[in-house]
């Protein structure tokens, strides 16, 4: 593995002279809305799209194509973007995967600034998508540009998708499979969508969480009624579905439904104090569940409510509610079958039914877990390029967030060897307001990706 070595002062200073046009391409990718909840204007993810294209066709790659397939209800999913170059003769191939959606922004409110606006606060650069999963794509043209500002040909063939779904599911992945899958075809997967390990540690994760949500409905009336004349022999609806919820897990705080899944405790230490800065729990509280922290993160079942159907404060009255709703989301342990897990939370909401209320589950979206499932070749090629970009040793961790196409793509492709890298820290606020990337790490990931590139040449 030594012919294609790279220099890696040479490249890293070519990616120093390319980051300021290559944050500008983040910030130009960030002000574009692409949320792909239904709810919002898709004609921001198609515009996301064409960016994401322009970008790639700029970087050199002959192929590039927006596509899309159908999900399973018959209706178009989001556009996808895969662009490629072929291998050059004995060379592997490697797809490059990040995605270009979002999460919605939530409560314009909570962020310090505006969420389409990207923001630069000393190292951090602020917006939704910075961290999630735009500096991913960010970090695939980074390395192709910096690989060809060494004057060389891509020492591999290139295949770079860039998914405009993830955040909802990857509902139309089954279908684009069936429909392109010799596009994606591919001896090593590098997913840029996950996190390092802190700020200067880099990470390879090796294992993801998958995930069963749904709604569960309770019923306790046929409609509400007055709370002085009825109330005492009758709950409200509020009440049971409080008491249905607070069955789901134990004294302890770990997950009470039974039969799911637990897989073996990590290795790593997740320090009680950093997980207590990371997460901002307040200082009183206590943690739920047992064992290591890691362990309870990335090797156990979570469960949160993530959504309440319940009378508002505003609109209270003195009435009894006849109904409730809640959104339920089940993080699933690696090795757990997403189709038990939903069957057993269906089982305990039915058994656990308060003072005999009808409850009903609707259930939503499902996502399989992932463990890496041997170490490769890929993946120490991998941990040299991290060595090398970061100057510090990878550490290997798991994570308790879910991408579920991984498991689908390996289905397809099981001799693929899979590397899942990603920009975040912890600090980095997927999901919440002021989302933000340190734009030191995502310069050290670029460099890495384009060392990483050259290095996988020699494992033909
Ligand atoms: N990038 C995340 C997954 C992730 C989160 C990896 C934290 C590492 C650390 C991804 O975009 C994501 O948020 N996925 C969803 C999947 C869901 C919509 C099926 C998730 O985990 O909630
Ligand atoms: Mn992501």
């Amino acid at each position: 593995m030594t012919d294609q070595t790279p220099d890696v002062d040479a490249l890293r200073s070519h990616v120093d002279a390319l980051f300021p046009d290559l944050q500008a391409d983040l910030e130009a990718l960030v002000r574009i809305p692409s949320v792909s909840a239904a709810a919002f204007d898709q004609a921001h993810v198609v515009a996301s799209a064409d960016a994401v294209a322009t970008l790639l066709r700029e970087a050199g790659l002959p192929d590039v194509r927006v596509l899309r397939s159908d999900r399973p209800d018959g209706t178009p999913g989001a556009p996808a973007v895969v662009a490629r170059k072929p291998a050059p003769s004995g060379a592997p191939t490697v797809l490059l995967y990040a995605h270009h959606d979002v999460q919605p922004p939530g409560d314009a409110a909570l962020w310090s600034t505006d969420p389409f606006t990207p923001t630069q606060v000393g190292e951090r650069l602020y917006g939704r998508g910075a961290a999630d999963d735009k500096a991913g794509i960010v970090a695939h043209v980074g390395a192709l540009r910096a690989i060809a500002a060494l004057g060389e040909e891509l020492p591999v063939g290139v295949t770079v998708f860039v998914e405009g779904e993830e955040e909802s599911g990857s509902p139309s992945f089954h279908q684009f499979l069936t429909d392109h899958r010799d596009l994606l075809a591919a001896d090593v997967i590098v997913v840029a969508d996950s996190t390092n390990w802190k700020v200067g540690v880099p990470a390879l994760t090796t294992s993801l969480r998958g995930l069963v949500d749904g709604v569960v409905e309770l019923q306790a009336l046929d409609h509400a009624v007055h709370s002085g004349m009825y109330g005492g022999p009758v709950l409200d609806a509020n009440t049971l579905i409080a008491r249905l919820i607070a069955t789901l897990h134990d004294d302890a705080g770990n997950v009470a439904v039974e039969g799911l899944v637990h897989a073996a405790e990590p290795e790593v230490d997740y320090d009680e104090a950093d997980f207590r800065t990371d997460s901002s729990l307040l200082p009183q509280m206590s943690l739920a569940g047992e064992g290591s922290i890691a362990g309870r993160l990335w090797s156990k079942p979570a469960l949160s409510v993530i959504g309440i159907d319940a009378t508002s404060v505003a609109h209270a009255s003195n009435t009894i509610a006849a109904s409730a709703r809640a959104k339920i989301s089940l993080r699933l342990a690696p090795g757990q079958d997403p189709a038990a897990a939903s069957t057993a939370l269906r089982t305990h909401l039915e058994k656990h039914a308060p003072f005999g209320a009808r409850v009903t589950w609707h259930d939503g979206e499902r996502g399989k877990p992932f463990a890496a499932p041997q170490d490769s070749t890929a993946m120490q090629a991998a941990r040299w390029a991290f060595a090398a970009a970061w100057g510090t040793d990878p550490v290997d961790i798991g994570t308790g967030g879910s991408i579920p196409f991984i498991a689908d793509l390996l289905d397809v492709f099981p001799q693929a060897a899979i590397l899942v890298t990603g920009v975040e820290d912890p600090d980095s606020r997927a999901h919440a307001a002021d989302e933000s990337v340190h734009l030191g790490e995502l310069r050290k990931v670029v460099l890495a990706e384009a060392l990483l590139l050259r290095k996988v040449a020699d494992l033909a």
